[in-house]
């Protein structure tokens, strides 16, 4: 398991960004280098269970600091194809 580090988490330019304003292919978790792109396609694909993605990527397997906007790739997904939460 790796841990981001303060310095990663600041040079990584997502941190506490409008992630709707991010490229796709900008690294989402810092600790697994998943991209946007990944969590997209996954999505597309119709894996909406975030311990799935999880499993597949690697994401929310070090620090989690990835959730929050895991959640509003997640939420934003959910909306645009009309499902409920
Ligand atoms: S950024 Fe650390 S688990 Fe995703």
């Amino acid at each position: 398991m790796r841990y981001c580090s303060i310095t990663e988490l600041k040079s990584s330019n997502y941190y506490m960004n409008d992630i709707s304003q991010n490229s796709k292919n900008d690294i989402i978790c810092g600790c697994s280098g998943t991209t946007s792109a990944q969590i997209q396609a996954l999505l597309n694909q119709g894996v909406l269970d975030l311990d799935r993605i999880s499993r597949i990527t690697g994401a929310l397997s070090g620090c989690g600091g990835c959730e929050f906007d895991l959640q509003v790739l997640l939420r934003n997904h959910r909306s645009q194809t009309n499902l409920e939460d």
